[in-house]
């Protein structure tokens, strides 16, 4: 076989969503959208592409993503160096600068949509994935901190999911995280001997990644680091402690993990992830923080920040509404011949200025195939167009439903086309 004719597939890591399944994602994302409206937060779409540059910049060089896992290329026409977003913030924060969005007021916004980082696939860890990412930009204090936190475990319960558990951590500010990298570093010459190529490189450009390390030989090296939180001054914990006593005040519990550091470099002060049992390894479902640096590395105004990314994909996992085929339509249209075509496609138009959903059949034109369709396809009734109902100017109207049937009193009915939307409107 020539390649030409060999099936293609999908790429690894890449998931098609197929009618069954989009149907919960639509449901929880009206759920996410209505959520958030709540809060008071907006939409905004960026470009999915962006210069490769701003992520090299935002996120940081010496991080995994920007390190191993972005889709990068270089523009065969322009020369560009362009990337697939392997998040959101950084190019929110980019149109945020670029349309002078904070001239009048902070802005609460959201986007959703797929993000791409070339890890290694596995459950809960794709390749392209979705986030619902919230962004807040231009308020300073510990309470937009906190009312990110409030929001997220609101959304748990509505959805009714128990065991997410809340880590937070402080990451100080630049002053403090210089004097803890010397510390740090003194403290990773001591372990040279066990640390690993990734360590090793890193230790000097970036040695807080170092702690994030994935490699089990590393982690009592790590657990017995100098923490970041030991070096944070007053105003530093005065934040934190205005996040905790606020979570406190709503009865949020949450365990300050001093390791937490992020993927990610453009955080300072707050940071967290909810996390589950429920997902095996791959159990953050949601993790974000403050970037009060941000605005100013891409070269905007300095401007305060905070926000976190929801991973749909996790989530939905946890949210599991039962798996229903919609209907795809509520009228099914059956006829015979090309003149009861042709008047099924003016009836559908009128019926669906109506606001019903209508499908005319295509394919095979048995009737019995026909019939076979409008019950496969969910609909309530089926709209008939046989000879004789052309002959009079009428529709023969038949329930497809038996609990339908029961509570119409009757299966099948002659209607005149000219009360055809309003027989159906009394009756669906
Ligand atoms: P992140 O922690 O890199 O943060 O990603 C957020 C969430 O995306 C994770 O908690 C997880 O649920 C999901 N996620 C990450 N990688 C994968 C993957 N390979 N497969 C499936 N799901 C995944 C950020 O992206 C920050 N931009 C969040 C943020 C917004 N911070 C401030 N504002």
């Amino acid at each position: 076989m020539t390649d030409s004719f060999k099936k293609l597939r999908g790429l690894t890591g890449m998931h098609d969503v197929l009618p069954e399944h989009s149907a919960q994602w639509e449901e929880l994302e009206a759920i996410i959208r209505q959520w958030l409206a709540s809060y008071g937060y907006l939409n905004m779409r960026t470009p999915i592409l962006e210069f490769t540059r701003l992520f090299e910049r935002g996120i940081g060089e010496v991080t995994d993503i920007v390190e191993k896992e972005m889709y990068s290329f270089t523009d065969k026409l322009s020369g560009e160096h362009l990337t697939l977003r392997p998040e959101f913030t950084a190019g929110l924060v980019r149109a945020a600068i670029e349309h002078n969005l904070l001239y009048e007021r902070p802005q609460r916004i959201y986007s959703i949509g797929p993000v791409f980082r070339r890890e290694r696939p596995q459950r809960g860890r794709y390749r392209q994935f979705h986030q619902v990412d919230v962004e807040a930009f231009g308020f300073s204090g510990p309470d937009v901190d906190a009312e990110m936190i409030i929001m997220l475990d609101r959304l748990w319960q509505q959805l009714k999911l128990t065991d997410m558990r809340l880590e937070i951590n402080s990451l100080g500010q630049l002053n403090e995280r210089q004097e803890h990298r010397r510390a740090l570093i003194a403290y990773l010459e001591k372990h040279k001997e066990i640390l690993d190529e990734d360590a090793k490189r890193r230790m000097y450009t970036n040695p807080l990644r170092v702690l994030d390390t994935k490699n089990p030989n590393l982690q009592e090296m790590a657990d017995g680091a100098p923490k970041l939180f030991d070096f944070l001054g007053d105003e530093s914990l005065k934040h934190y402690e205005g996040v905790c006593e606020r979570l406190d005040e709503v009865g949020i519990a949450y365990t300050l993990n001093p390791r937490m550091v992020r993927g990610l470099d453009y955080y300072n002060l707050t940071v967290f992830e909810w996390i589950t049992d429920k997902l095996g390894a791959q159990g953050t479902v949601c993790g974000g923080g403050r970037y009060d640096g941000l605005f100013e590395l891409l070269g905007g105004k300095p401007t305060p920040g905070v926000g976190f990314a929801i991973g749909l994909e996790r989530l939905l996992e946890l949210y599991r509404s039962p798996i229903k085929t919609p209907a795809e339509c509520d009228v099914y249209m059956v006829y015979q011949h090309d003149d009861g075509q042709k008047q099924a496609m003016v009836l559908a138009e009128a019926l669906r200025d109506a606001k019903f959903r209508v499908i005319v059949h295509a394919g095979p034109k048995s009737l019995r195939a026909q019939f076979r369709r409008a019950d496969n396809s969910g609909a309530a009734v089926a709209v008939i167009l046989g000879e004789t109902e052309l002959a009079n100017q009428k529709a023969s109207v038949k329930w497809l439903r038996s609990e339908d049937t029961q509570t119409q009193g009757e299966q099948q009915k002659l209607v005149p086309f000219s009360q055809l939307v309003q027989e159906l409107q009394s009756r669906i």
